[in-house]
């Protein structure tokens, strides 16, 4: 197991792609972006003993994933922007929060604000296409002060810049993988703005397509900042 002193009590799982199990200093659960099929997700990747939130960044199917079982099975609450909370509604998910961007909430004692991303976030279900609102990151502040900003599935934007100012996340999930999100040299570049004191790399490596690796990252990184990625392997942890 990897430990980094700056998570503080928080313990960061990688499930593979851009599901990651959030563990809080007073034992929550989190999930973000469940899709537990992905190739890459460890074999006991749906063993839980519980579940308490789960947090959508947008409605493609390779986050959405297995969101309806999982909130059903454990009565997670769902948090998501406003049209996802709909859709889900519909599927008989009751225990859901929809939001919108910059607004927070808290739930279990965690504060949770919805952000920007730049990126899309169509709901494909049996065959149609649903309205998944806007696609958007999260920041996370847990009991003790420790702050986590989840990117989603984004292209790199100044207002990075804003949201770092406002929220001063200790660490990052950032996408490098490319094609849909950024690549290596744009998650640099975000990760430059932001500053945060760990970077975890996430929606790479999951099929050829996904190219982008933690290498590359590192390489576009200024050197000073190289040593704050923390490359996960699914299953493993920070924290
Ligand atoms: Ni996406
Ligand atoms: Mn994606």
């Amino acid at each position: 197991m990897k430990q980094n002193k700056t998570a503080r009590g928080v313990k960061i799982t990688w499930l593979g792609h851009s599901a990651f199990m959030i563990e809080s200093p007073k034992g929550i659960v989190i999930l973000l972006d469940p899709w537990l099929d992905n190739p890459r997700a460890p074999s006991n990747a749906k063993n839980f003993e519980k579940v308490d939130l789960i947090l959508l960044t947008h409605g493609h199917g390779d986050h959405f994933g297995n969101t309806v079982e999982l909130a059903k099975r454990f009565n997670a609450k769902v948090i998501c922007n406003y049209e996802i909370s709909l859709f889900l509604q519909k599927e008989g998910v009751t225990n859901v929060d929809g939001i919108n961007k910059s607004g927070t909430t808290t739930a279990s004692g965690i504060a949770i604000t919805m952000v920007d991303a730049t990126h899309s976030s169509t709901i494909e279900h049996n065959g149609e296409l649903a309205y998944g609102g806007e696609p958007s990151g999260y920041v996370i502040r847990f009991e003790n002060g420790f702050t986590l900003y989840d990117m989603g599935d984004t292209g790199v934007f100044g207002d990075m810049k804003l949201i770092a100012h406002m929220y001063k996340p200790d660490a990052v999930l950032v996408p490098i993988g490319g094609l849909f999100t950024m690549g290596p040299r744009e998650a640099a570049k975000a990760c430059e703005m932001v500053k945060p004191k760990m970077i975890i790399p996430m929606h790479y490596g999951t099929f050829p397509v996904l190219a982008g690796t933690p290498a590359e990252l590192k390489k576009y990184l200024p050197a000073s900042m190289r040593n704050r990625v923390v490359a996960l392997q699914p299953g493993e942890s920070a924290g």
